[in-house]
C-alpha cells in the first residue's frame, strides 16, 4: 500500500466482467430489461435455495423493500424499533405514516433490548421492527414471545444479515417478514438492490403486487403500490455474485480473525463478541473505544486513522433519534436510550472487504493503537 492510497471502510466486489458481458448480450438480444424477466425469476429462485428461505421478492433497493414490507402487513400507528441503525429503518416507517418508538439496545450485540420493549407498548402499537445490527442475530425468541402475547407483527430489518444462520437455520425466516439490502456497501451487492423474505406464499403475492404499483393484473390495482422492481441488469449481476459469495465470506473472515489477533486485550478497545452458534457474513468490524481506559476518544482515533488515509466510519453515530426529523419524539431523549447513546459515542467500524490485504490490516491495527 502506498502512503497516498485511501482505504475506505468497504469496497464492493464486482462479478467477472466477461461473464457479465455474456449475460448482458442475452439481455440485449431479448430486449427484456425489466418487469419480472427471466433473470429476475432465476435470481429469486436461486436466492431462495441459497438462503434456505421459502419465498423472496426482489426490490430495487432495501429502503423500498422496507416501505413495502410495512404496507403489505398493513402496519399502522406505532412501531417499536431501534435508534441504533441506518436512518432508512425509521424513514420507512415515516413514509407509511407510522410513528417510530425508540427502544434502547443491548451492550453485547448492539441490537434492540427485548427486555425494554414491553414498557413501550401502547394501544397504538402494531409491530416491532428490530435490526440485526452488523449481522448479529437479534434475540428472536424473546421478541417473538412479546409479539405473540400482544398480537404484534415482527418485521426484521435484515439489511446486514445476508447468509447469516443461527443453529444452522437462516435467521431470515424469523418474524413475519425480513428485509435485505444489496447495496454496494453490503457483503452481497447488486449495485443497488434488496429483497423481502417471507414464509407465506399469499403474502409474497401481495408484496409483488405492491412493488409493481399495486397491479394484480392489467386492470386491477389492489392498493397504494409503488415502483420497487429490480431490473434485469441487476438480477443477472446478482446471479453471478451468488457464485462467489462463500469465498467472499472466507476472505472477510480472514481479515476479521487478523483484526481480532491484533486488537484483542488491548486497553480501551472492546471488540464485537462473536455471536454463539452463528454463521456470520463478517460484513462489519466494529470496535468500541473506551476513552477512560484508552486515553483517547473515539473521534480522536477516527481522525488519527484519517490522517493516515484510513477512512473508518462511525456507524451508527449520530443515533437516528438524534436527527432533527426524530429528536422531538417522546421516545428519542438520550436519557431514555442510555446504552445506545454510549455506544454511538464509542463505536468505530474498521475497513473490511474481500480484497483488503494483510499488510493493510496490520497498518490499520497499528494506527488504531497509536
Ligand atoms: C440497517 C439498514 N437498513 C436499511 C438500509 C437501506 O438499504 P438500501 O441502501 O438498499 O436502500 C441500510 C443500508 O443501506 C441499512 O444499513
Amino acid at each position: 500500500m502506498t502512503k497516498q492510497q485511501k482505504i475506505y471502510v468497504t469496497q464492493p466486489s464486482l462479478p467477472d466482467l466477461q461473464a457479465y458481458t455474456k449475460l448482458l448480450e442475452q439481455i440485449w438480444e431479448s430486449k427484456r430489461i425489466t418487469n419480472n424477466g427471466d433473470f429476475h425469476k432465476q435470481f429469486e429462485a436461486e436466492l431462495c435455495d441459497f438462503l434456505k428461505v421459502n419465498h423472496l421478492s426482489l426490490f430495487a433497493n432495501g429502503t423500498l423493500a422496507l416501505m413495502v414490507a410495512l404496507k403489505a402487513l398493513r402496519i399502522t400507528g406505532e412501531v417499536i424499533t431501534t435508534p441504533y441503525s441506518f436512518v432508512a429503518t425509521t424513514h420507512a416507517l415515516h413514509w407509511n405514516g407510522i410513528k417510530p418508538v425508540f427502544c434502547d439496545i443491548n451492550e453485547h450485540d448492539f441490537n434492540i433490548n427485548p427486555d425494554k420493549i414491553e414498557a413501550l407498548i401502547t394501544p397504538k402499537t402494531t409491530a416491532i421492527m428490530p435490526v440485526h445490527v452488523y449481522g448479529n442475530p437479534c434475540n428472536n425468541d424473546k421478541i417473538q414471545k412479546i409479539a405473540d402475547t400482544y398480537g404484534l407483527k415482527v418485521i426484521y430489518d435484515a439489511a446486514h444479515a445476508f447468509g447469516v444462520e443461527k443453529n444452522g437455520e437462516s435467521i431470515l425466516n424469523w418474524g413475519d417478514l425480513s428485509v435485505l439490502s444489496f447495496h454496494a456497501t453490503k457483503s452481497f451487492n447488486t449495485v443497488e438492490g434488496g429483497a423481502i423474505v417471507t414464509k407465506d406464499e399469499k403474502l409474497k403475492e401481495r408484496i409483488d403486487f405492491l412493488k409493481n404499483f399495486g397491479f394484480a393484473n392489467e386492470v386491477t390495482v389492489v392498493g397504494y403500490g409503488i415502483n420497487g422492481k429490480m431490473n434485469e441488469l441487476m438480477a443477472a449481476y446478482g446471479l453471478l455474485q451468488l457464485k462467489t459469495f462463500n469465498s467472499e465470506v472466507t476472505k472477510r473472515k480472514r481479515i476479521t480473525d487478523l483484526y481480532n489477533r491484533l486488537l484483542k486485550d488491548k486497553k480501551g478497545i472492546k471488540l464485537n463478541a462473536t455471536p454463539e452458534n452463528t454463521t456470520s457474513n463478517y460484513s462489519y468490524y466494529p470496535v468500541l473505544i473506551e476513552s477512560e481506559k484508552s486515553g483517547k476518544t473515539r473521534d480522536e482515533v477516527y481522525e488519527q486513522l484519517k490522517q493516515n488515509n484510513i477512512y473508518a466510519r462511525r456507524y451508527f453515530y449520530p443515533l437516528i433519534s438524534q436527527f432533527p426529523a426524530y429528536r422531538g419524539l417522546p421516545s428519542a431523549g438520550d436519557d431514555r436510550l442510555p446504552v445506545a447513546t454510549k455506544i454511538a459515542q464509542q463505536v468505530l467500524c474498521l475497513p473490511v472487504y474481500a480484497e483488503l490485504d494483510e499488510e493493510t490490516v496490520q497498518k490499520i491495527g497499528k494506527t488504531v493503537l497509536l
